[in-house]
């Protein structure tokens, strides 16, 4: 079939495969690109299929020859409906994968449950044995407890007070203004419970206790801080909750590791467009403004290049240089001060007339597509494809 995007609001409801694969394709060569890596062989990625999980799939078994198991939870293909694009991604890294020779196997299901936690568990102890690390990159609006039954939704909510500011409709470059009541009644408290670390936390529980996790063993999972300008929805609101308790997290992880010499990290990374940021208010004008300052100053990243960078110049550099607060920082070039000075000066100016001069519309309209699989460079979209595409690995 000949597949186009269709958006809805700020999703696309098609992808494409062939983009996809496209695109994995180009974030293997830029791993390649950048030489071997002395990393973990054995590793599980949680939330494997896009974004930085992806990144991560891809930088540990292109960089460092890893055996792979991805966990996510994406949409099959069905007779004249495209699956969602982590489904085409993951079976675009397994085809490339296999083909350097490398394990790569796929678990489709919701990681917060306990039956996907077994089967991954399973997994490992017929294939690989003992792990050496695990990436937890999950993002997602709800989660089912599993030992309650309870579904908590997360809300993208200010606290203490009402949030007002600009936004931009990315599709149509209207700029208006956003108002966001502040959260109230257990917002709180279920953001904490979806975003937080007590998944991440029963994921490394349940490996220890089968005694699945090797010496040194390593897991890491993904935070954001920002800038003042977001700083009342993002990091002062009820995500930057849960992200406080994913990072205090980290050190709970680390006390439960003693007995193997392993540690827990969190890296802050970069806002970037993906499908879980192109939700959140006002971070999509924020990264069309950053866009447009990092890339005049030579330094914008995608998943993959910060993810790559994470890897060889932090977590397996000689010395990991880390915050006041045990983080690892890979959100440096977007924190600098030249780039948020910038940032906040054209904040100031950002109106519909002015915005496609002072910042980078395009750019997040492309990667925001991108995403799906369309406008990927070197894919021709007039040829039929076929969507019923299989992921080899897959359990
Ligand atoms: P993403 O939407 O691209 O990836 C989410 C992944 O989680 C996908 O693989 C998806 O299949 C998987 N997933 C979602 N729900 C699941 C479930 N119930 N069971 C199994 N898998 C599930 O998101 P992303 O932006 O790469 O986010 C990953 C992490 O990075 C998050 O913690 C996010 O907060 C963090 N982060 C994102 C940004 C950004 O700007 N995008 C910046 C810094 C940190
Ligand atoms: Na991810």
């Amino acid at each position: 079939m000949i597949i186009e995007p269709r958006t809805r609001g700020f999703i696309c409801l098609t992808s494409h495969p062939k983009g996809c694969e496209q695109n994995v394709i180009d974030q293997i060569e830029y791993v390649k690109s950048k030489g071997t890596i002395d990393g973990a062989k054995k590793v599980l990625v949680i939330g494997a299929s896009t974004g930085f999980g992806l990144a991560s799939r891809i930088t540990s078994a292109f960089g460092s020859g890893a055996s792979t198991i991805g966990v996510f939870f994406e949409k099959p293909p069905s007779e004249g409906r495209p699956a969602s694009p982590g489904w085409y991604n993951s079976a675009a890294f397994e085809k490339e994968a296999n083909k350097a020779g490398l394990y790569a196997k796929s678990i489709n299901g919701d990681a917060f449950s306990n039956e996907i936690k077994k089967q991954t568990l399973d997994l490992i102890k017929a294939d690989l044995g003992k792990i050496d690390m695990v990436i937890y990159s999950l993002a997602s609006p709800v989660r089912t407890h599993p030992d309650t039954g309870v579904k908590y939704k997360s809300v993208l909510k200010p606290i203490g007070g009402k949030f007002q500011n600009k936004t931009v409709d990315f599709h149509t470059g209207v700029i208006s203004e956003v108002s966001i009541e502040p959260a109230q009644g257990d917002d709180i408290e279920n953001t904490v419970a979806v975003m937080g670390g007590e998944d991440w936390k029963m994921w490394i529980d349940a490996l220890k206790k089968e005694e699945l996790l090797s010496e040194g063993f390593t897991t890491i999972a993904y935070s954001y801080i920002g800038p003042s300008l977001t700083e009342a929805v993002y990091r002062k609101g009820t995500i930057g909750r849960a992200k406080d308790h994913l990072e205090s997290t980290a050190f709970a992880i680390t006390d439960s590791l003693k007995p193997l010499n392993g540690n827990a990290y969190v890296s802050v990374n970069k806002a970037l467009v993906t499908q879980a940021s192109s939700a959140i208010p006002v971070i999509p004008l924020y990264i069309s403004l950053l866009y447009k300052v990092m890339k005049e100053e030579g330094i914008h990243e995608g998943c993959i290049e910060q993810i790559q960078r994470l890897f060889q110049d932090r977590l397996y550099a000689d010395n990991m240089p880390t915050d006041d607060q045990g983080r690892i920082r890979i959100d440096d070039w977007e924190m600098r001060d030249d780039v948020q000075a910038k940032v906040a000066e054209l904040w100031k100016l950002a109106t519909t007339e002015s915005l496609p001069k002072i910042g980078d519309l395009k750019g997040y309209e492309k990667d925001f597509f991108n995403l799906f699989g369309f406008m990927v460079d070197g894919v021709d979209y007039d040829l039929d494809v076929n969507e019923m595409v299989e992921i080899p690995g897959l359990q």
